[in-house]
């Protein structure tokens, strides 16, 4: 129930999420609102609840597992078959600013500090705190490859011929994002069985004008962990934030291992880049 109540919290307020989180004053809600969406929201739950024990019900006794951590931390004792996640875009949503209110009535965090070490946690976006930058700026044994720091080169070229950028650091918010990645990647390859797959969907950004093929890279990344690339599919278009004419994608990255993970990872070997 509680986490109904926290689904309807935007609907019942006066924010919108289009997709980010902002006031919308010209927002009317009824005073019943609470009442009737909770009512709602609880209908839908308990069709779901209804359908799984009827249509699903051979599934119902499936173990399941749901473990709150960081990806890029976490090292699963087990191996899988089939990973599927779709990660944080690159310059993608403040996802703790974005869902702070969930956050806060869920109780994952009580104050602005405990959101704020949340948010540090996580793959990184582009309204992280300047100090989480200068902090990674100084790390050593950083993952990169050639491909990270072209772009990273032409990026800082466009903001100095700019002359302005809102976030100067944007050369090292892009190389934490493939840092990040590699860190949840490389966690995800070795807790794959022979012949299991590792499906990410992701879409490509465009930042200070240089476009950055952030699926190709992941997948690149991807062989260098001794998966394969088995499929690369687009599961859309989209338009860029930064200029509309601009289309990006949205690509369903399939890796495999093939029974090389874990010994590429040992031998230290790495894929050519180009
Ligand atoms: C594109 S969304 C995908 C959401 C998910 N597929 C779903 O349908 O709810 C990316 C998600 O990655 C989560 N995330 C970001 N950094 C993470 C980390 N270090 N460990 C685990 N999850 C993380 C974000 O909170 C966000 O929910």
């Amino acid at each position: 129930m509680l986490l109904a109540f926290a689904s309807i919290l935007i609907d019942c307020s006066n924010l919108k999420r289009s997709p980010c989180l902002g006031y919308a004053p010209a927002k009317f809600v009824e005073d019943d609102a609470p009442f009737r969406l909770f009512t709602a929201k609880i209908a839908a739950v308990a069709e779901d609840l209804r359908l799984c024990q009827t249509k699903y019900r051979e599934y119902i006794d499936t173990p399941t597992e749901i473990i709150l951590a960081n990806s890029m931390e976490y090292r699963p004792p087990v191996e899988y078959d089939l990973v599927i996640t779709s990660p944080p875009y690159m310059n993608g949503l403040d996802y703790v600013m974005n869902y702070k209110i969930e956050i806060g009535w869920l109780g994952f965090a009580r104050t602005h500090q405990e959101l704020k070490q949340l948010k540090d946690a996580m793959v990184v976006c582009d309204n992280v705190s300047k100090g989480v930058i200068r902090r990674f700026s100084g790390e050593a044994g950083r993952y990169s490859n050639p491909w990270i720091e072209h772009i990273k080169a032409e990026i800082a070229a466009n903001i100095a011929r700019r002359g302005f950028y809102r976030r100067e650091d944007m050369p090292e918010i892009v190389h934490k994002y493939f840092d990040d990645m590699y860190l949840v990647m490389r966690n995800v390859s070795q807790a794959i069985r022979p012949g299991g797959r590792f499906v990410l969907v992701i879409g490509d950004s465009l930042i200070a004008d240089v476009y950055v093929p952030t699926d190709l890279i992941l997948a690149r990344i991807g062989q260098e962990l001794g998966l394969k690339i088995e499929r690369l599919e687009r599961a859309r278009v989209r338009r860029s934030g930064q200029i509309r004419s601009y289309r990006l994608r949205e690509t369903v990255v399939t890796l495999k291992a093939e029974g090389l993970a874990g010994n590429y990872l040992r031998q230290g070997l790495k894929a050519q880049w180009p």
